[in-house]
């Protein structure tokens, strides 16, 4: 049996920082991780460069139940504080758009970065280990894993979510908490494509690989990025954000061009050039392939001259006003998050430790805290594990 002061289940993002930041403190740290090698999802993070962080990050940028438990892990270790371990270590990273802050080079740079500050710092990592059970006795963690018998005074779940199972990404962390009769809000996947089983569907599939610049709209949400068509329905950041707060059987209204009042464009083509026909004058406000398919679905056609306001109103809807209705989603196999998680409830927003379990820890993205896309996912783990790092 191996005494531990501190033993991290999950060598991710939030698990590394926990273990690093323990380590500093003088605790022993050992961390566990059934993969052969550390951090998988920051490798593929990013188009393999990852996104690490965003300049512009806030609670506003966060999904949970309490939309106001993770001011306080976020306020004492920022996106600064993150960016000035990455100068520290002179890895060159650029701002991509809108405060996301990418390596130049290679997620593989923030991985060695973490994996030397734990070194540097005295915390062990260990690979290829799964757990088999945890109990908690006389006020101490016992862990049955593939290498042996673990005994330690704090046990952090650092596990993530069922995201890209393929990548061994698993619900363990869930399984914990409901040993320990924690709560969970249900988990779903998260900015994640969307899909359709309607007409939308082979209109999309024809338009695969175009995109726009869109504003989509869901309740009061909305946001403005790229779309993407699909072969199975709609991508892009700007889906991506909306699937984060879509609910099944609603639509979402997308407005594929939110430069220009497609209706006006469309009166005033009227005037100019009578004789145009409505798929033409669509691709002034469309990309032409759009103009085109959208057109052969919705029956735009005829000359400009012969079609009444009420004609122009209906065309001019489907480019700043589509309403669509997704059949679902495409799930956790391409889901770059878990929604939900454990209720925010049960755990301290100062430590991270659960209320009733003393010694018991959750961070990173098995808590429901859910970032927006942009870098806010990692800095929720930065700043979770930071946090419990200085606890336990
Ligand atoms: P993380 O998933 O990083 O780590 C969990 C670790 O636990 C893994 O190493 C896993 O092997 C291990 N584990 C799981 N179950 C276990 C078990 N039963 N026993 C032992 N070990 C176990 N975010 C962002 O901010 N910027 C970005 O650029 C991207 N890009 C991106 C791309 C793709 C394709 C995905 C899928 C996700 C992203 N994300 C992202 C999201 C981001 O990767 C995610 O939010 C963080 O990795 C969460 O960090 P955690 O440390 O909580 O879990």
């Amino acid at each position: 049996m191996r005494n531990l002061d501190v033993l991290i289940i999950g060598a991710g993002a939030a698990g590394l920082m926990c273990a690093i930041e323990a380590a500093k403190r003088g605790r022993s740290v050992l961390v566990i991780d059934h993969a052969r090698k550390a951090a998988g999802k920051i490798r593929i993070s990013g188009g393999g460069r990852c996104n690490f962080t965003n300049l512009h990050a806030t609670p506003a940028n966060y999904l949970s139940q309490n939309p106001r438990f993770c001011v306080s892990a976020l306020k004492r270790y920022t996106q600064h504080d993150f960016l000035a371990m990455v100068d520290r270590h002179r890895i060159p990273w650029h701002e991509k758009t809108l405060g996301q802050l990418f390596c130049d080079d290679s997620a593989q740079d923030i991985i060695s970065m973490l994996l030397r500050e734990l070194e540097a710092a005295g915390g062990k990592l260990q690979l290829e280990t799964s757990v088999a059970s945890i109990e908690k006795t006389g006020g101490r963690f016992h862990l049955a894993t593939s290498s042996g018998g673990i005994s330690a005074q704090s046990l952090v779940i650092a596990t993530g979510g069922p995201s890209i199972p393929k990548m061994g990404a698993t619900g363990f962390g869930y399984e914990v908490a409901r040993k320990f009769d924690l709560k969970i809000v249900p988990p779903r996947a998260g900015l994640v494509p969307l899909t359709f089983s309607d007409a939308n569907k082979a209109l999309c599939q024809r338009l695969a690989g175009v995109s726009v610049d869109a504003l989509v709209t869901f309740g009061k949400t909305q946001f403005r990025e790229g779309l993407l068509f699909t072969h199975r329905g709609l991508s892009g950041p700007s889906i991506l954000q909306i699937s984060s707060y879509w609910q099944e059987g609603k639509p979402l209204t997308i407005d594929l061009n939110p430069t220009v009042d497609a209706f006006e464009v469309l009166r005033h083509a009227r005037t100019q050039s009578p004789r145009q026909d409505l798929k033409t004058a669509l691709a002034q406000v469309l990309p032409s392939r759009v103009a085109e398919e959208f057109s052969k679905e919705f029956n735009f056609s005829g000359r400009l001259a012969d079609q009444s306001d009420k004609k122009l109103r209906h065309a001019a809807d489907h480019v700043n006003r589509w309403q669509v209705l997704p059949a679902g989603t495409e799930g956790y196999r391409t889901a770059e998050v878990a929604l939900g998680g454990v209720d925010t409830d049960e755990l301290s927003s100062k430590t991270m430790e659960a209320k009733s379990v003393p010694g018991l820890f959750f961070i990173g993205e098995v808590v429901d805290v859910t970032g927006h896309l942009g870098g806010f996912n990692f800095q929720w783990a930065w700043s979770s594990g930071w946090a419990a790092g200085q606890a336990i």
